[in-house]
């Protein structure tokens, strides 16, 4: 008989795992129940937050494995302990950019020859679907590309996680660049404020990453999260603030040509992160597509995942 996904618990690898995604996905892995190794990167030196979340994980039962992206075999080394790797290594410029240092990885993975399964950095806008993306935006979908390209080429067995958008940083806000805590006052819309988005919990993010990692269905696959309630337009998010304040804000709003003159003169890694608002809030570039036959959807996967709905997210502002 066949391997089913509940009888077999692969054990994983997590890089970045002191990361703002990566500690979430080492926490989901072992409350998941899988043997859990976290990438300890003597780079980290003495930093005192990293070590000592690096001790809590390996305190819950994470085993901690010493590598480094400057040391190649080091790599190697790591990935021949496990039958998944996951890599969160971090992709937002506004913190760092580091995702191309993954091709080292993928070669890693290819010589070490037992992975089952690779997960990159990815998280967030299919990258896949933004060859039109604007510059200098597009930096983080061309390099995501070219680490897609890689594995592809190394016969990798993957599954990308398309995760929309994390909630800290979209719904904090109110889904408006820039801020990640709720104005009781007022909120700038940009453009007319109904273009639909997709907004997700970071721990359901990494819940639903780990469910995936033994599912046959989504070997080679693209997952999307899109949990139904969770696809809103800012006008739709702000409602649900407004209903937990019990108090409309002062609206105001910022038309396409205005938002994209504002761009100009910012520095890089903020004009970075504008243009990735442009295309989720002026061009809808997360909802205005149907998952296809490269594609599985999470919350259909995964029913029994009670995810966080953005009117419950919300509630923490209050
Ligand atoms: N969709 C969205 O809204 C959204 C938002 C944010 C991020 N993301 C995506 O999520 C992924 C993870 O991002 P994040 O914000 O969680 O990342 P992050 O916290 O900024 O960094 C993650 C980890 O990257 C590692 N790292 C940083 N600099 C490194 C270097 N020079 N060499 C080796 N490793 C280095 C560190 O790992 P150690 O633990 O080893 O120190 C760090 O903990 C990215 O692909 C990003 O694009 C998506």
């Amino acid at each position: 008989m066949g391997s089913t996904i509940e009888n077999v618990k692969n054990k994983v690898l997590i890089i970045g795992g002191t990361g703002y995604l990566g500690k979430r996905l080492v926490k989901a892995s072992l409350e998941q129940g899988h043997e859990t190794y976290v990438l300890h990167r003597p780079e980290i030196g003495v930093d005192i937050e990293k070590v000592q979340m690096l001790l809590s994980f390996k305190a819950r039962g994470a085993h901690l494995v010493p590598g480094s992206f400057s040391h190649y075999q080091s790599l190697v080394d790591a990935v021949k302990l496990v039958d998944v790797v996951i890599c969160a290594i971090s992709g937002v410029h506004i913190r760092s950019h580091h995702i191309l240092l993954q091709l080292d990885l993928v070669k890693a993975i290819k010589e070490a020859g037992n992975i089952k399964r690779f997960l990159p950095s990815e998280f967030g806008t299919d990258p896949a679907r933004m060859g039109d993306a604007m510059e200098p935006g597009r930096v983080t979908f061309d390099d995501k590309m070219v680490v897609r390209k890689a594995i592809e080429e190394a016969g990798i067995p993957f599954t990308y996680v398309s995760a929309n958008c994390f909630a800290g940083y979209f719904i904090g806000g109110l889904c408006q660049p820039g801020k990640i805590l709720p104005s009781k006052d007022s909120v700038l819309l940009l453009g007319d404020g109904n273009q639909k988005a997709i907004y997700v919990d970071e721990d359901d993010i990494a819940t639903y990453t780990i469910k995936t990692i033994d599912d046959p269905r989504t070997l080679n696959k693209t997952l999307y999260l899109r949990p139904p309630q969770n696809i809103l337009s800012q006008r739709e998010v702000v409602q649900l603030w407004e209903k937990l304040i019990g108090k409309e804000l002062k609206k105001s709003s910022i038309g396409k040509e205005e938002f994209l003159a504002s761009i100009k003169g910012l520095d890089y890694a903020e004009q970075v992160g504008l243009t990735h608002y442009y295309h989720v809030c002026y061009e809808g570039c997360l909802t205005n597509f149907e998952i296809g036959d490269e594609g599985e959807e999470a919350s259909k996967l995964y029913p029994e995942v009670k995810y966080t709905t953005i009117e419950d997210y919300l509630k923490q502002y209050v």
